[in-house]
Protein backbone atom coordinates (compact mmCIF):
# COMPACT_ATOMS: atom_id res chain seq x y z
CA UNK A 1 0.00 0.00 0.00
CA UNK A 2 1.34 3.69 -0.94
CA UNK A 3 0.22 5.78 1.71
CA UNK A 4 0.90 9.77 2.37
CA UNK A 5 1.40 10.03 6.04
CA UNK A 6 1.25 14.00 7.29
CA UNK A 7 2.85 14.60 10.94
CA UNK A 8 5.43 11.83 9.98
CA UNK A 9 8.19 13.58 12.08
CA UNK A 10 5.43 13.82 14.90
CA UNK A 11 4.83 11.59 17.64
CA UNK A 12 2.13 9.37 16.32
CA UNK A 13 3.21 9.91 12.53
CA UNK A 14 6.86 8.33 14.07
CA UNK A 15 5.44 5.78 15.14
CA UNK A 16 2.59 4.77 12.44
CA UNK A 17 5.13 4.97 10.06
CA UNK A 18 7.72 2.70 11.40
CA UNK A 19 4.77 0.14 11.87
CA UNK A 20 3.65 0.45 8.12
CA UNK A 21 7.13 0.39 6.69
CA UNK A 22 8.14 -2.57 8.84
CA UNK A 23 4.71 -4.30 7.12
CA UNK A 24 6.30 -3.56 3.48
CA UNK A 25 3.97 -0.68 2.53
CA UNK A 26 5.37 2.32 1.00
CA UNK A 27 5.51 5.88 3.33
CA UNK A 28 5.32 9.12 2.28
CA UNK A 29 6.04 11.43 4.84
CA UNK A 30 5.15 15.28 4.70
CA UNK A 31 6.10 17.75 8.14
CA UNK A 32 7.04 21.39 8.05
CA UNK A 33 9.20 20.43 11.06
CA UNK A 34 7.96 23.28 13.03
CA UNK A 35 9.74 24.05 16.23
CA UNK A 36 6.38 23.68 18.89
CA UNK A 37 8.68 21.82 20.96
CA UNK A 38 12.48 20.52 20.30
CA UNK A 39 13.17 19.55 16.73
CA UNK A 40 16.11 17.60 17.62
CA UNK A 41 13.37 14.85 18.81
CA UNK A 42 11.91 14.91 15.28
CA UNK A 43 15.04 15.11 13.28
CA UNK A 44 16.29 11.85 15.76
CA UNK A 45 12.38 10.62 14.66
CA UNK A 46 12.98 11.07 10.88
CA UNK A 47 16.68 9.40 10.78
CA UNK A 48 14.74 6.74 11.95
CA UNK A 49 12.84 6.36 9.44
CA UNK A 50 15.30 7.46 6.82
CA UNK A 51 16.61 4.32 7.58
CA UNK A 52 13.33 2.72 5.53
CA UNK A 53 14.28 2.47 1.36
CA UNK A 54 10.22 2.80 1.38
CA UNK A 55 9.86 5.98 3.03
CA UNK A 56 10.35 9.73 1.15
CA UNK A 57 10.51 12.33 2.93
CA UNK A 58 9.04 15.98 2.08
CA UNK A 59 9.94 19.04 4.19
CA UNK A 60 6.95 20.94 3.18
CA UNK A 61 3.57 22.43 4.98
CA UNK A 62 0.62 21.22 4.41
CA UNK A 63 -1.03 24.31 2.93
CA UNK A 64 1.25 23.50 0.28
CA UNK A 65 -1.21 22.33 -1.77
CA UNK A 66 0.24 22.18 -5.45
CA UNK A 67 3.34 20.18 -4.00
CA UNK A 68 1.26 17.73 -2.02
CA UNK A 69 -1.19 17.02 -5.43
CA UNK A 70 2.18 16.48 -6.77
CA UNK A 71 3.70 13.59 -4.93
CA UNK A 72 -0.08 12.05 -5.01
CA UNK A 73 0.56 12.19 -9.10
CA UNK A 74 3.89 11.20 -9.47
CA UNK A 75 3.35 8.03 -6.63
CA UNK A 76 -0.43 7.26 -7.64
CA UNK A 77 -0.80 7.57 -3.91
CA UNK A 78 -4.91 6.65 -3.07
CA UNK A 79 -4.59 6.20 1.30
CA UNK A 80 -3.98 9.52 3.52
CA UNK A 81 -3.72 9.30 6.88
CA UNK A 82 -3.41 13.12 8.37
CA UNK A 83 -1.91 13.57 11.40
CA UNK A 84 -0.11 16.45 11.00
CA UNK A 85 -1.36 19.59 12.94
CA UNK A 86 -0.89 22.05 15.76
CA UNK A 87 -1.46 20.18 19.07
CA UNK A 88 -1.71 20.63 22.85
CA UNK A 89 -4.80 22.63 24.35
CA UNK A 90 -2.81 25.48 26.49
CA UNK A 91 -0.88 26.70 23.96
CA UNK A 92 -4.50 27.58 21.71
CA UNK A 93 -4.92 29.87 24.00
CA UNK A 94 -2.25 32.26 23.71
CA UNK A 95 -2.04 31.33 19.96
CA UNK A 96 -5.13 30.07 18.61
CA UNK A 97 -3.93 31.41 15.05
CA UNK A 98 -1.36 29.04 14.76
CA UNK A 99 -4.36 26.23 15.38
CA UNK A 100 -6.17 27.96 12.85
CA UNK A 101 -3.89 28.40 10.41
CA UNK A 102 -2.52 24.22 10.81
CA UNK A 103 -5.76 22.66 12.01
CA UNK A 104 -8.39 24.50 10.08
CA UNK A 105 -7.11 26.30 6.75
CA UNK A 106 -4.54 22.91 6.21
CA UNK A 107 -7.17 20.57 7.08
CA UNK A 108 -9.46 22.23 4.47
CA UNK A 109 -6.80 21.82 1.82
CA UNK A 110 -6.62 17.96 3.03
CA UNK A 111 -9.56 18.17 1.74
CA UNK A 112 -9.62 19.68 -1.58
CA UNK A 113 -6.51 17.14 -2.19
CA UNK A 114 -8.62 14.11 -1.17
CA UNK A 115 -11.42 15.54 -3.46
CA UNK A 116 -9.49 16.64 -6.73
CA UNK A 117 -7.25 13.04 -6.82
CA UNK A 118 -10.33 10.58 -5.57
CA UNK A 119 -8.36 9.46 -2.59
CA UNK A 120 -9.99 6.22 -0.99
CA UNK A 121 -9.51 6.32 2.28
CA UNK A 122 -8.30 9.43 4.65
CA UNK A 123 -8.07 8.64 7.57
CA UNK A 124 -7.25 11.87 10.27
CA UNK A 125 -6.61 12.67 14.05
CA UNK A 126 -9.62 14.02 16.04
CA UNK A 127 -9.22 14.45 19.96
CA UNK A 128 -10.58 13.04 22.81
CA UNK A 129 -11.02 17.23 24.03
CA UNK A 130 -14.19 17.54 21.81
CA UNK A 131 -16.04 15.92 24.73
CA UNK A 132 -15.58 19.03 27.05
CA UNK A 133 -16.23 18.57 30.45
CA UNK A 134 -19.19 15.83 29.71
CA UNK A 135 -20.94 14.13 32.34
CA UNK A 136 -21.82 11.08 30.85
CA UNK A 137 -19.25 8.20 31.42
CA UNK A 138 -17.30 6.92 29.60
CA UNK A 139 -17.32 8.88 26.16
CA UNK A 140 -19.03 7.16 23.32
CA UNK A 141 -18.84 8.48 20.06
CA UNK A 142 -22.23 9.77 19.61
CA UNK A 143 -22.18 11.69 22.91
CA UNK A 144 -22.55 15.41 22.46
CA UNK A 145 -19.63 17.25 21.52
CA UNK A 146 -20.68 20.79 21.18
CA UNK A 147 -19.10 22.67 23.84
CA UNK A 148 -15.28 22.19 23.21
CA UNK A 149 -13.45 24.07 26.05
CA UNK A 150 -10.06 25.15 24.45
CA UNK A 151 -9.58 26.71 20.77
CA UNK A 152 -7.70 23.22 20.35
CA UNK A 153 -10.73 21.26 20.57
CA UNK A 154 -12.67 23.74 18.18
CA UNK A 155 -10.41 22.91 15.69
CA UNK A 156 -10.88 19.37 16.01
CA UNK A 157 -14.83 19.47 15.92
CA UNK A 158 -14.70 21.52 12.85
CA UNK A 159 -12.26 18.87 11.26
CA UNK A 160 -14.70 15.94 11.91
CA UNK A 161 -17.72 18.70 11.04
CA UNK A 162 -16.29 19.88 7.57
CA UNK A 163 -15.02 16.09 6.52
CA UNK A 164 -18.74 14.87 7.31
CA UNK A 165 -19.75 16.89 4.78
CA UNK A 166 -17.09 16.34 2.17
CA UNK A 167 -17.67 13.02 2.46
CA UNK A 168 -22.13 13.81 2.23
CA UNK A 169 -20.88 15.74 -1.14
CA UNK A 170 -18.22 14.31 -2.62
CA UNK A 171 -18.68 10.36 -0.90
CA UNK A 172 -14.76 10.72 0.39
CA UNK A 173 -14.69 8.10 2.56
CA UNK A 174 -13.19 9.30 5.98
CA UNK A 175 -12.37 7.92 9.33
CA UNK A 176 -11.81 10.48 12.49
CA UNK A 177 -9.91 9.52 15.53
CA UNK A 178 -10.28 10.72 18.54
CA UNK A 179 -7.32 10.14 20.81
CA UNK A 180 -6.99 9.65 24.39
CA UNK A 181 -3.46 10.97 25.39
CA UNK A 182 -1.26 8.76 24.12
CA UNK A 183 1.95 8.42 25.44
CA UNK A 184 5.43 6.30 25.20
CA UNK A 185 9.11 6.42 23.75
CA UNK A 186 9.75 9.13 21.41
CA UNK A 187 6.44 11.19 23.14
CA UNK A 188 6.45 14.94 23.10
CA UNK A 189 8.00 17.10 25.38
CA UNK A 190 5.01 19.55 25.83
CA UNK A 191 3.56 16.35 27.86
CA UNK A 192 3.15 15.48 31.31
CA UNK A 193 5.07 12.20 31.34
CA UNK A 194 7.93 13.90 29.63
CA UNK A 195 7.99 17.06 31.64
CA UNK A 196 7.55 14.83 34.73
CA UNK A 197 10.85 12.81 33.99
CA UNK A 198 12.66 15.57 32.92
CA UNK A 199 12.16 17.44 36.29
CA UNK A 200 12.32 14.59 38.31
CA UNK A 201 15.78 13.63 36.71
CA UNK A 202 16.57 17.30 37.59
CA UNK A 203 15.47 17.37 41.19
CA UNK A 204 13.17 19.96 39.77
CA UNK A 205 9.37 20.43 40.78
CA UNK A 206 6.53 19.86 38.66
CA UNK A 207 3.89 22.19 37.65
CA UNK A 208 1.12 20.11 39.14
CA UNK A 209 -2.70 22.07 38.20
CA UNK A 210 -5.61 21.11 39.90
CA UNK A 211 -4.05 19.55 43.00
CA UNK A 212 -3.57 15.84 40.21
CA UNK A 213 -7.40 15.51 40.39
CA UNK A 214 -7.78 15.85 36.68
CA UNK A 215 -8.46 12.27 35.56
CA UNK A 216 -6.72 10.88 32.32
CA UNK A 217 -7.53 7.98 29.86
CA UNK A 218 -3.72 7.16 28.94
CA UNK A 219 -3.40 5.38 25.86
CA UNK A 220 0.25 3.45 25.30
CA UNK A 221 1.18 4.18 21.57
CA UNK A 222 1.75 0.55 20.45
CA UNK A 223 -2.11 0.65 20.74
CA UNK A 224 -2.66 3.00 19.02
CA UNK A 225 -0.56 2.36 16.11
CA UNK A 226 -1.95 -1.01 15.60
CA UNK A 227 -4.93 -0.34 15.48
CA UNK A 228 -5.03 2.92 13.24
CA UNK A 229 -2.31 0.66 10.83
CA UNK A 230 -6.15 -1.79 10.82
CA UNK A 231 -8.45 1.27 10.71
CA UNK A 232 -6.66 2.43 6.96
CA UNK A 233 -8.19 -0.77 5.53
CA UNK A 234 -11.82 -0.37 7.09
CA UNK A 235 -13.14 2.42 3.98
CA UNK A 236 -16.52 3.21 5.10
CA UNK A 237 -18.77 2.38 2.92
CA UNK A 238 -22.29 4.05 4.65
CA UNK A 239 -24.21 6.20 2.12
CA UNK A 240 -22.38 9.37 3.71
CA UNK A 241 -19.05 7.12 3.88
CA UNK A 242 -17.87 8.70 7.38
CA UNK A 243 -16.52 6.97 10.79
CA UNK A 244 -15.75 8.51 14.21
CA UNK A 245 -13.81 6.32 16.33
CA UNK A 246 -12.40 7.04 20.16
CA UNK A 247 -8.96 5.49 20.70
CA UNK A 248 -8.31 5.24 23.88
CA UNK A 249 -6.87 2.78 26.73
CA UNK A 250 -10.59 2.83 28.48
CA UNK A 251 -8.92 2.33 31.78
CA UNK A 252 -8.95 6.26 33.39
CA UNK A 253 -5.73 7.19 35.70
CA UNK A 254 -6.11 10.12 38.61
CA UNK A 255 -3.36 12.45 37.52
CA UNK A 256 -2.03 11.93 41.37
CA UNK A 257 -1.37 7.48 40.89
CA UNK A 258 -0.07 8.36 37.70
CA UNK A 259 2.79 10.50 39.44
CA UNK A 260 2.97 7.54 41.91
CA UNK A 261 3.78 5.58 39.37
CA UNK A 262 6.01 7.29 37.87
CA UNK A 263 8.11 8.23 41.61
CA UNK A 264 8.13 4.19 42.06
CA UNK A 265 9.99 3.53 38.97
CA UNK A 266 12.24 6.02 39.15
CA UNK A 267 12.76 5.55 42.70
CA UNK A 268 12.57 9.17 43.51
CA UNK A 269 9.99 11.83 44.82
CA UNK A 270 8.47 14.44 42.54
CA UNK A 271 8.15 17.79 44.20
CA UNK A 272 5.31 19.68 43.31
CA UNK A 273 4.21 23.80 42.71
CA UNK A 274 0.17 23.36 43.13
CA UNK A 275 -1.31 25.20 40.65
CA UNK A 276 -4.78 26.28 39.87
CA UNK A 277 -7.10 24.38 36.50
CA UNK A 278 -5.48 25.55 33.33
CA UNK A 279 -8.00 27.64 31.00
CA UNK A 280 -9.23 25.02 28.56
CA UNK A 281 -8.09 21.68 30.42
CA UNK A 282 -10.94 19.40 30.80
CA UNK A 283 -11.10 17.71 33.95
CA UNK A 284 -11.54 13.73 32.77
CA UNK A 285 -11.33 11.49 30.00
CA UNK A 286 -12.75 8.53 29.63
CA UNK A 287 -13.14 6.53 26.09
CA UNK A 288 -15.60 3.94 25.55
CA UNK A 289 -14.27 1.27 23.16
CA UNK A 290 -17.21 -0.58 22.62
CA UNK A 291 -17.59 0.66 18.85
CA UNK A 292 -14.07 -0.18 17.53
CA UNK A 293 -14.46 -3.40 19.91
CA UNK A 294 -17.31 -4.39 18.03
CA UNK A 295 -16.10 -3.47 14.45
CA UNK A 296 -12.37 -4.24 14.82
CA UNK A 297 -12.31 -6.37 17.84
CA UNK A 298 -10.09 -3.43 19.80
CA UNK A 299 -8.68 -4.57 22.70
CA UNK A 300 -5.67 -2.34 23.84
CA UNK A 301 -2.79 -4.26 25.29
CA UNK A 302 -0.33 -2.78 27.26
CA UNK A 303 -1.14 -1.05 30.91
CA UNK A 304 -0.05 1.83 32.39
CA UNK A 305 3.41 0.33 34.29
CA UNK A 306 4.37 -1.43 31.35
CA UNK A 307 3.99 1.88 29.30
CA UNK A 308 5.57 3.73 32.07
CA UNK A 309 8.47 1.96 32.24
CA UNK A 310 9.10 1.64 28.51
CA UNK A 311 8.76 5.66 28.50
CA UNK A 312 11.08 5.69 31.34
CA UNK A 313 13.93 3.29 29.60
CA UNK A 314 13.84 5.01 26.39
CA UNK A 315 13.76 8.69 28.03
CA UNK A 316 17.50 7.78 29.94
CA UNK A 317 18.99 6.12 26.78
CA UNK A 318 17.85 9.21 24.54
CA UNK A 319 19.38 11.89 27.43
CA UNK A 320 22.35 9.83 28.02
CA UNK A 321 21.37 9.56 31.80
CA UNK A 322 22.17 6.17 33.83
N1 LIG B 1 -0.57 12.72 21.33
C1 LIG B 1 -1.81 12.79 21.81
O1 LIG B 1 -2.06 12.41 22.96
C2 LIG B 1 -2.94 13.31 20.96
C3 LIG B 1 -4.24 13.31 21.52
C4 LIG B 1 -5.29 13.78 20.74
C5 LIG B 1 -5.07 14.20 19.44
N2 LIG B 1 -3.80 14.20 18.92
C6 LIG B 1 -3.62 14.67 17.54
O2 LIG B 1 -2.90 13.69 16.82
C7 LIG B 1 -2.04 14.32 15.87
C8 LIG B 1 -0.60 13.88 16.10
O3 LIG B 1 -0.24 14.22 17.43
P1 LIG B 1 1.23 14.04 17.99
O4 LIG B 1 1.12 13.80 19.45
O5 LIG B 1 2.00 13.10 17.14
O6 LIG B 1 1.78 15.53 17.81
P2 LIG B 1 3.18 16.06 17.22
O7 LIG B 1 3.18 17.53 17.46
O8 LIG B 1 4.30 15.26 17.77
O9 LIG B 1 3.04 15.75 15.67
C9 LIG B 1 2.45 16.63 14.74
C10 LIG B 1 3.45 16.86 13.62
O10 LIG B 1 2.82 17.67 12.63
C11 LIG B 1 3.75 18.63 12.16
N3 LIG B 1 2.98 19.79 11.69
C12 LIG B 1 2.26 20.65 12.45
N4 LIG B 1 1.68 21.59 11.67
C13 LIG B 1 2.04 21.28 10.38
C14 LIG B 1 1.76 21.86 9.13
N5 LIG B 1 1.00 22.96 9.04
N6 LIG B 1 2.28 21.31 8.01
C15 LIG B 1 3.08 20.19 8.10
N7 LIG B 1 3.39 19.60 9.27
C16 LIG B 1 2.87 20.13 10.40
C17 LIG B 1 4.65 18.94 13.34
O11 LIG B 1 5.92 19.40 12.95
C18 LIG B 1 4.70 17.60 14.07
O12 LIG B 1 5.87 16.87 13.71
C19 LIG B 1 -2.23 15.82 16.04
O13 LIG B 1 -3.21 16.26 15.11
C20 LIG B 1 -2.80 15.95 17.45
O14 LIG B 1 -3.59 17.10 17.61
C21 LIG B 1 -2.74 13.75 19.66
Amino acid sequence: MKILLTGSAGFIGFHLSLLLLNNNNEVHGIDNMNNYYDKKLKLSRNKILKKHTKFYFYKIDINQKKKIDNIIKKFKIKYIVHLAGQAGVRDSVTKPELYFKSNIEGFYKILEICRDNRIKHLVFASSSSVYGNNNKIPFKEDDNTDQPLSFYAASKKTNETMSYAFSNIYKIPITGLRFFTVYGPYGRPDMSLYKFSKNILHGKKIDLYNNGNHIRDFTYIEDVVSIVQKIIKKIPSKKVPFSIYNIGSGKPKKINDYIKEIQKQFKKKIKVNNLPLQLGDVLKTHSSNNLLNKELNYKPKKDINYGISRFIKWFKKYHKIN
